[in-house]
Formats: C-alpha cells, sequence, structure tokens
C-alpha cells in the first residue's frame, strides 16, 4: 500500500548514486561460490526447483539430493547464471524431478561452503491429505532498512530464540512453526526496497540502498524458503526502484520493469501442470493453461486437494497499474489516481472468480488482516459459509513493512474480522475435500486471531456457475 510518508517523501529526488560505502550490504563471503537466498518451489506435480545467488558467475550451477543426509545419491545441475545491471549476485536454478511425492528429501547446492537442508516433495494432484497452507503477504525487510526504521512505529519483536537475523516477527514464527505447513504462498510486496528512501542514511546511494535491502530480506527469508516451497508472485513494490507514478521512469537499468524479480524466480515457479485426466477436454485446456502460463506472473499449480492460480494484479489485464497506460507510469500513460481499494480489479477478476466457482480469494496490498463472507457485486451470499457459489475472500497483507500496518477504514456489511493492532499473517487449513479452515495468525505470539470453515459440496469436478 501506498502509504502517505510514501507520497510525500516522493519530493525526495528520485535516484542520486553516490558510492556503496554507507549502504548496509551483507558482508561478502570469502568463498564466492557460498549460496545465498536459497529458496524452493513446487515445478510440477512431482518436481521441485531449487533457487540461489552467489557473489560470482557460476559455469554450472549443481545441486545433489536424496533421501537421506549422508546419501545424497542423485545429482541434477544447470549451466545458466543470471545478473542484472547493479545486481552483486548471480541467480542460479535447478530442477529436481522424479521425486516421490509426499517424500522427506535431503539437498545440499553444489559449493565448496554449503550444508545438507531438507524439503518435502509436493503431494500429488487429488491426494486427500489434509495439510496447511501458510499466506504471507506485504512483508518486508527487517532492520535499519526495514521496519524498525522508526522507533515510534516500529513493533519490537520478542521472539527470544530466533537469532540474529530472524527477528522480523512474521518470518520469526514461519521459521519457529516451520514444521506445521507445507508450502507458503506470497502473492506480492517482498522487501520493500524501492521504499529505500525512507531512511535518511540510504538517501544519496539509492541504487545500492535498493539491491543492499534485495540482499538483506531475501537472506532472512532463507530459513523458510530453503525448507518449504515458496510459491511468489510479485505486487507492486517488485515492479521498480520507486512506487511513486512520474519517477519510476528515473530508475536505472536493472531496478525497473521487475528485474529483479524476474531474475530471481520466474525460472523457478511452475507453469500450470497438464492434466492427467481422461477427459479429453480437460486435458486440451490444461495444456492450453500450460502453454499461456507466464511464471512468476500468472501461473498455478496444484498441492493436493487444492488448485492454486497465481493472479498478478500489475500487468496484463485492462488499466493494469503496471500495463500500457497504467496508474503506476511504468508505461508512460496518463497517471490516474491509484486507490488503494484498487476498483479495476474487482471488474476484471470478480466474475471470472464467480462464474468457476472459486472457494477463496487472497489478497494483499492493504496493510492488516481481514475476512469477508462469501460476497459477489457487494451482496453477501445469502448461504453464507455454507456451500455459497460466490467466493470468500481475506486480505492478508500485516505480514510488517517499512510503511507499518494501516487501520481498517471502510468495514462493508459482509465483514467477519478486521484486525491492524499487530502483525499478522495466514494459514490455511486443507481439512478434507469439502473443508477449508482459514485462521489469522498473530505473529508475534502465535495466538489464533480468526478462524472460520468454509463448506463447498463440490459436487462436480468442474464449476462453470
Ligand atoms: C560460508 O558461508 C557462510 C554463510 O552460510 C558465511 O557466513 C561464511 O563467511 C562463508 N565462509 C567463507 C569462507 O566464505
Ligand atoms: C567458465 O567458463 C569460461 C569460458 O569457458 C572460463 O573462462 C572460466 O574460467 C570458467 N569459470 C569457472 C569458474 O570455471
Ligand atoms: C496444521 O496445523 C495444525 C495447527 O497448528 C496442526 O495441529 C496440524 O498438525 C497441522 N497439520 C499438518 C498436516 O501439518
Ligand atoms: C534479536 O532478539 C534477541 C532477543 O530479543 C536479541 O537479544 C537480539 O539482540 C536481537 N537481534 C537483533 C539483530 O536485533
Ligand atoms: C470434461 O471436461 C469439461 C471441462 O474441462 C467439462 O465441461 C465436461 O463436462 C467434462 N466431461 C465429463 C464427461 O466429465
Ligand atoms: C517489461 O518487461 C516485459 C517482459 O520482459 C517486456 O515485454 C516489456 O516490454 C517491458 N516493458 C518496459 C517498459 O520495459
Ligand atoms: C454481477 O454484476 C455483473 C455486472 O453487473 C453481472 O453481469 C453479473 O451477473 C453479476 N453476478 C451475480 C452473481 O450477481
Ligand atoms: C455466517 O456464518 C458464520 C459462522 O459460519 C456466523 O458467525 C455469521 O454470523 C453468519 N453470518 C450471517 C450474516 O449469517
Ligand atoms: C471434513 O472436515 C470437517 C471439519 O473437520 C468435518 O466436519 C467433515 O465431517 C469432514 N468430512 C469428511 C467427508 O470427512
Amino acid at each position: 500500500m501506498v502509504t502517505a510518508g510514501g507520497f510525500l517523501s516522493f519530493l525526495v529526488p528520485a535516484l542520486i548514486s553516490g558510492t556503496q560505502a554507507s549502504v548496509d550490504y551483507p558482508p561478502l563471503p570469502e568463498d564466492l561460490t557460498t549460496p545465498y537466498q536459497q529458496r524452493l518451489a513446487i515445478y510440477g506435480p512431482n518436481a521441485v526447483s531449487v533457487g540461489w545467488n552467489t557473489y560470482a558467475a557460476q559455469n554450472r550451477s549443481c545441486v545433489q539430493y536424496g533421501s537421506s543426509p549422508d546419501s545424497l545419491k542423485s545429482q541434477a545441475c544447470s549451466s545458466q547464471s543470471s545478473t542484472y545491471d547493479t545486481s552483486r549476485t548471480y541467480s542460479h536454478t535447478v530442477v529436481l524431478d522424479d521425486l516421490t511425492p509426499a517424500t522427506n528429501y535431503f539437498y545440499k547446492i553444489v559449493s565448496t561452503n554449503s550444508s545438507v537442508e531438507q524439503f518435502l516433495s509436493p503431494r500429488t494432484p487429488g491426494d486427500e491429505t489434509p495439510f496447511n497452507l501458510s499466506v504471507v503477504i506485504d512483508l518486508g525487510v527487517y532492520g535499519a532498512d526495514g521496519f524498525t526504521v522508526d522507533s515510534s512505529k516500529a513493533k519490537k519483536d520478542d521472539i527470544p530464540s530466533i537469532e540474529p537475523d530472524l527477528n522480523h516477527t512474521t518470518i520469526g514464527r514461519l521459521a519457529a512453526t516451520v514444521d506445521d505447513y507445507d508450502v507458503v504462498i506470497h502473492p506480492g510486496d517482498f522487501a520493500y526496497a524501492d521504499d529505500w528512501y525512507l531512511r535518511p542514511k540510504n538517501l544519496l546511494h539509492g541504487e545500492y540502498a535498493y539491491q543492499a535491502i534485495l540482499e538483506q530480506f531475501y537472506n532472512q527469508l532463507v530459513p523458510i524458503s530453503a525448507r518449504k516451497a515458496y510459491m511468489a508472485s510479485p505486487g507492486n513494490h517488485e515492479a521498480s526502484c520507486q512506487e511513486i507514478p512520474y519517477t519510476t521512469g528515473t530508475c536505472p537499468e536493472g531496478q525497473h520493469n521487475f528485474t529483479d524479480f524476474m531474475h530471481r524466480f520466474s525460472d523457478t515457479m511452475p507453469r500450470a501442470f497438464l492434466s492427467n485426466s481422461i477427459n479429453h477436454t480437460a486435458q486440451q485446456l490444461a495444456s492450453k493453461a500450460h502453454s499461456l502460463s507466464n511464471p512468476t506472473f500468472w501461473y498455478s499449480f496444484k498441492y493436493g486437494m487444492a488448485h492454486i492460480v497465481m493472479i498478478d494484479t500489475e500487468t496484463d489485464f485492462p488499466d493494469a497499474p503496471d500495463g500500457q497506460d497504467g496508474s503506476a507510469g511504468l508505461d508512460g500513460g496518463p497517471s490516474s489516481s491509484w486507490t488503494s481499494s484498487r476498483p479495476i480489479l474487482p471488474e476484471a477478476f470478480e466474475g471470472l472468480f464467480y462464474r468457476y466457482g472459486v472457494d477463496l480469494g487472497v489478497f494483499g496490498h492493504v496493510h492488516n488482516s481481514q475476512r469477508f463472507l462469501p460476497v459477489v457485486n457487494g451482496t453477501a451470499d445469502r448461504k453464507n459459509m455454507t456451500d455459497p457459489k460466490a467466493p470468500m475472500y481475506i486480505v492478508a497483507g500485516g505480514a510488517g513493512n517499512i510503511e507499518d500496518l494501516s487501520s481498517v477504514r471502510d468495514k462493508p456489511s459482509y465483514t467477519e474480522f478486521a484486525y491492524a493492532d499487530d502483525y499478522s499473517y495466514s494459514m490455511l487449513r486443507v481439512l478434507n475435500r469439502t473443508h477449508l479452515q482459514v485462521d489469522f495468525i498473530r505473529s508475534s505470539t502465535g495466538e489464533i486471531l480468526d478462524s472460520s470453515t468454509l463448506y463447498k459440496s463440490h459436487s462436480s469436478p468442474f464449476v462453470v456457475q
């Protein structure tokens, strides 16, 4: 969300480059093959991608893996290593395929300075084992460049056992409870690197500060992203070096048009899965979705009983903020005002969600937690939570970031829960093929702030309403 603070700071010169000396870059390792910013993702029904960055280019990037930590018998490699202007690091991606479903694997990124980590391979689409899925949005970096920058606003983290980089309230909670969920979805707004100018120390070093925040943030995420499939899609804070209309054009090469995000995630996120249905039409449609998907922006994946579609709310639909002539100015059109309610979104998507029987819509951007009854066109579904036709919606944008929480201003009549007192995130518990439990968790304490269960009969496999 664009806060008032963000808009005022827009008067600050967009980008003044100086030396990198005073920016908080993480220290360079002696061993330049050391993997950083490790990230896993579900890449297919039997495949997991492993992404990481190093401070030197590598001709060959490999991952060894196997079902026991001291017997990593398989190896997968890639010969691509990518970087971009202003980045200090090189991205690598290796795909591990032919995995046995729902099995614990151990893996080691091949380096003279790396350790063995583990992950659970994806559950087969249709597997009816219950599982939990964490939702974080609007997360932000922790530390002097992040949400502790103004001590009057900062919500201090006091999780005692997480040291030393994990004092991010929400990252700390997710790390401490890493065995409680299988997958994380993070649909947008990651490091808030584009808010570098909110720290006075960074003002003369924008180009470097932007990169330093990205490096810090993706290192802080490692205890989660190197253990769990971390499914990413972009938000407005991934777009460019500044989110403010008119100034994005001044961002240097490498810091506009989602460049870092694409280098980091485009090769690690999946395409829509192919279908193994015997229904020929279903096969053809899945095949078309596979070819049309454009990870990390638009893609879908299946995990056990869930089919999850990641939608890019920035580009590629009529009047999208970062699309041609959009309000964010990425393609330099007339800048209309960019409101937090973003009325273009319902216009573009709500009808589709209803028509195809979406169970739950998950949104962020607004920095708090909210839950709504199943609703369509502003009217609550009269069946409430018991087999409604309309989708249920949540806002899960209270995970913590430099712009702070935003109070809940409008509460439409179908609001069931609204919370902005402390950082929080959501946990989706897929109980069985008809019941989905949606919880909100207070990051600092782990307490469940709100819990509700949606029942959908799912009487036919293809919904067209
Ligand atoms: C090895 O990696 C760790 C981070 O995992 C880093 O702190 C350390 O400096 C590295 N060692 C060398 C020799 O580069
Ligand atoms: C990578 O390949 C290039 C060209 O073949 C070679 O010059 C370079 O030494 C190699 N680098 C490493 C780290 O092996
Ligand atoms: C899901 O979370 C609940 C509550 O934390 C926990 O009791 C349960 O074991 C978790 N289920 C799985 C499959 O991880
Ligand atoms: C993290 O929190 C612990 C316990 O509250 C504290 O001792 C430590 O100094 C904190 N570390 C950082 C880097 O803030
Ligand atoms: C096959 O799938 C299509 C949609 O993908 C659906 O409309 C049709 O009813 C299905 N046919 C059968 C026999 O299930
Ligand atoms: C942004 O990147 C996309 C995909 O690489 C490209 O199609 C588009 O032309 C770029 N837009 C600008 C303004 O650079
Ligand atoms: C919602 O409104 C649109 C536009 O007015 C209309 O086409 C659609 O039928 C409505 N949907 C429902 C379920 O009422
Ligand atoms: C909808 O159902 C929930 C429980 O599932 C209940 O708390 C709430 O009062 C109901 N709301 C309406 C408007 O019926
Ligand atoms: C699904 O889970 C709900 C909530 O725990 C339970 O009430 C229901 O009986 C379960 N349904 C089946 C078919 O197991």
